[in-house]
């Protein structure tokens, strides 16, 4: 496996964290730190952040994405947001199935290959989320966990979409919890997951899927995790929320 052919990508979450004021201020400090990246950016901000990041990232290396989507495309679902008002919006990416939304709000892997369809329908960039909870750690099913979430979310998902799908191995014992999967933990399941690719699509869509890393993944730990053959990135929670922090990892990708 070539990681050379892959694209790294660090994607900060910011979750349910900063107002308008707030979110265009970190964005204005991240701006100049990132500017000389070699490596793919973005931010996920709060569905009320949205037009605040596109208007402050406009002309900038920095995408921006959405936190979830609904699967239908309109209709009586109170509270949600639809992947063609994203799109509409000029949203780029969506993150899916995130652990706290599997752990909070009943997402399943259905309804997590439900919302991947129709983000991909709407022509939108998928950062699918999987990952194993502690016990499933323990009790040795990790590979049995992620490669069902995966297969199921990406069910009925062809080749050449794949490649507006970037996969986010998020170990749910780690995140947020500023326990880090070690480099060589983290390395071993995303290599698993890119033999789960190859399986459903063969070789070459495995060699060029990026696969992040997950789980309070920091300014100090990014290089070692970066640096393992099979993590093409990461998704951070955290420490997206500073931008010396966050820029120190997007530093750490592009080397
Ligand atoms: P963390 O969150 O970096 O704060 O652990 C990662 C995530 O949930 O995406």
């Amino acid at each position: 496996m070539n990681k050379n052919l892959r694209k790294a990508v660090i994607a900060g979450n910011w979750k349910m964290n900063k107002t308008r004021p707030e979110a265009k201020a970190l964005i204005e400090e991240l701006k100049p730190l990132v500017a000389g990246a070699d490596c793919g950016v973005v931010i996920c901000v709060p569905y009320t952040n949205l037009e605040t990041a596109l208007e402050a990232t406009k002309g900038t290396n920095i995408a921006v994405g959405a936190e979830n989507c609904h699967w239908a495309e309109s209709g009586a679902f109170t509270g949600e947001i639809s992947a063609a008002m994203l799109k509409e919006l000029g949203v780029q990416y969506v993150v899916i199935g995130h652990s706290e939304r599997r752990q909070y709000f009943g997402e399943t892997d259905v309804t997590v290959q439900k919302r991947v369809r129709a983000a991909l329908d709407a022509g939108l960039q998928v950062i699918l989320c999987i990952g194993e909870l502690l016990e499933q750690r323990e009790a040795g099913i990790t590979e049995e966990i992620v490669g069902m979430q995966t297969k199921v979310a990406l069910g009925g998902v062809t080749e050449a979409e794949l490649k507006n799908i970037i996969l986010a191995y998020e170990p749910v014992w780690a995140i947020g919890t500023g326990k880090t999967a070690t480099a060589q933990q983290a390395n071993e399941v995303n290599h698993y997951i890119r033999t789960v690719v190859e399986g459903l699509y063969g070789k070459a869509a495995a060699d060029a899927i990026t696969i992040q890393y997950g789980g309070s993944m920091n300014a100090k730990n990014a290089e070692e995790l970066l640096d393992q053959p099979d993590v093409d990135g990461g998704l951070i929670g955290g420490a997206s929320l500073k931008a010396p922090d966050f820029a120190a990892i997007v530093k750490a990708a592009s080397r």
